[in-house]
């Protein structure tokens, strides 16, 4: 049966105290909305409409720019409760017969499976939730059934009785619905609570009342659970670290300390990859076999082949790092970079929009930035390419089996010519006229003055001594000054 999915991210989340709206707050580096629409997408919903309201054009952009037209925005102008925000996506969904899944913006770890058991629990019936049982349900609508177990309506806390409080099975706020019953039924909703608002689990009563079965499906209470403030968060966040680190391990990844880990659920590692303290892998990274990462390096959008060896205190975002590659301790490899099959960076060293072809080495205190340095060139210690002039950014090029001496400025656009030597302290700009092996310096010839030392310390000591005289001639003539001031006001 076709599925569509409506996802309720209009609410104020007042109790996040935050200046961002709830559904925007990141879980594991992802806003939490991305959670149920990336849900909705996985279960091949179409349409996909998201009900904005606070916040409703950041959101909307967020969305736009992750999903694309995959994903509508319907606006509730105002909170009017929940019911009133499904009926939102009626005119999205005019055309469209069969399931709506409605999720919540704010319940981020629901899994696929959980949804393809409440679809299937639904079958005919016009209606199917989620519940679970929860040790403290403070606050949640509560599952009433009657004596054959059957659902019979949802009371929410504030409306319920002592009774109907004790009761610990809680609606989870998720539901599948047929489409026609479900616009039908929620222009019967009224307002008749202590909030005032529209109901969504106010179906249950509709239903009932037409001796219609809601079904309903038991599922894991932090799976289900949502997000209200930051505490909600943080243990959702906990929770989400744990079970990707767990899945790491169980596919053969050694994390030293797994409670110090941030993995991405997004991210991908091969086996016998070995991971330590600290460490985060953020969005999509993928990491191949045989990888050590070392202490505190910090990984984002980047790929890392086999054998790689990141250094402590790395940060690499935006490369792609080639087999059994070196990097690091303290390297920075910026966006655009790709660090070839067995190179080295080391420490201090910061690349951005360059290649280093297979073998080439940069291992002390360099920057590299739109270059491309050829197969097994040794960059030396405290080299840099300027590539900026301030309004443009400028290319340099360099050969294989270059050697670059310490302390070389490659003044952009440059190019130099394999296995040429770039002498120590050179300064090279343009294409150079040079054959390919050939010793290049514009380092000049020392000049050597002797006697130089004694000449300059003398030249400061007299200096010296005419500034003491001149401030000793100073004071004395103000005395004197002051001397004469005092005579003529006696007189
Ligand atoms: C809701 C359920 C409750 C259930 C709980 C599970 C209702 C009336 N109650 O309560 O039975 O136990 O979820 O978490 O539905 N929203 C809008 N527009 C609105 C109001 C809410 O888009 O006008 C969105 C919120 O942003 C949120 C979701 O709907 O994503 C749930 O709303 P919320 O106010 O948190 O409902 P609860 O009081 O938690
Ligand atoms: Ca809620």
């Amino acid at each position: 049966m076709p599925t569509a999915a409506v996802i309720l991210a209009a609410g104020l989340g007042t109790r996040m105290k935050s200046d961002l709206a709830k559904v925007l707050h990141p879980l594991a580096g992802q806003p939490l909305v991305c959670y149920p629409v990336e849900l909705a997408i996985a279960l091949k919903a179409d349409p996909i409409v998201v009900i904005v309201g606070n916040q409703a054009k950041t959101v909307e952009t967020l969305l736009f720019e992750r999903y694309g037209r995959r994903v509508t925005c319907a606006l509730q102008r105002e909170q009017l409760g929940t019911g009133h925000a499904v009926l939102c996506a009626e005119k999205a969904l005019k055309s469209f017969k069969g399931t709506v899944l409605i999720l919540s913006g704010d319940v981020p770890l629901l899994e696929k499976d959980t949804m393809t058991r409440l679809i299937r629990a639904r079958g005919k019936k016009p209606l199917a939730l989620v519940t679970a049982q929860l040790d403290d349900p403070t606050g949640y609508g509560r599952v009433i059934r009657d004596e054959k177990g059957r659902i019979v309506e949802v009371v929410e806390h504030r409306d319920a009785s002592d009774a109907q409080r004790a009761i610990r099975e809680a609606n989870m706020g998720i539901y599948a619905a047929d489409r026609d019953f479900l616009f039908k039924g929620l222009k019967a909703i009224g307002t008749n609570n202590d909030q005032g608002e529209y109901y969504l689990p106010d179906l249950v009563r509709i239903a009932h009342a037409k001796r219609l079965e809601t079904a309903g499906i038991q599922a894991d209470p932090l799976e289900t659970r949502g997000v209200n403030t930051r505490v909600h968060l943080a243990e959702l966040e906990r929770h989400l670290r744990r079970a990707v680190n767990t899945r790491h391990m169980l596919a053969g990844v050694t994390l030293l300390d797994p409670e110090s880990t941030f993995i991405s659920p997004k991210a991908t590692i091969d086996r016998d990859t070995v991971i330590g303290p600290g460490v985060e892998l953020r969005d999509a990274v993928s990491v191949g076999a045989h990888c050590r990462i070392e202490t505190g390096s910090i990984l984002s959008n980047s790929r890392i082949a086999d054998g790689v060896h990141i250094q402590p205190y790395s940060i690499i975002d935006g490369g792609e790092i080639r087999n059994d590659a070196i990097i690091g301790p303290f390297a920075r490899i910026r966006p655009g970079s790709d660090i070839g099959m067995g190179c080295h960076i080391g420490n201090f060293v910061e690349t951005k929009k360059s290649t280093l072809k297979d073998g080439a080495k940069a291992n002390h205190l360099s920057y590299i930035g739109d270059a491309v340095i050829g197969c097994r060139t040794n960059v030396g210690a405290g080299t840099i390419t300027c590539n900026y002039d301030g309004y443009a950014k400028y290319r340099t090029t360099v050969g294989d089996d270059v050697l670059i001496g310490s302390d070389t400025q490659l003044i952009a656009p440059v190019t130099v010519p394999d296995r040429v030597v770039l002498g120590a302290g050179t300064s090279l700009t343009g294409k150079v006229a040079a054959q390919p092996g050939s010793l290049i310096v514009t380092r000049s010839e020392a000049v050597v003055t002797p006697g130089y030392r004694d000449k300059l310390q003398a030249r400061a000591l007299t200096a010296k001594k005419k500034q003491a005289a001149e401030a000793k001639k100073k004071t004395k003539t103000a005395k004197a000054g002051k001397a004469d001031k005092k005579k003529t006001k006696k007189s």
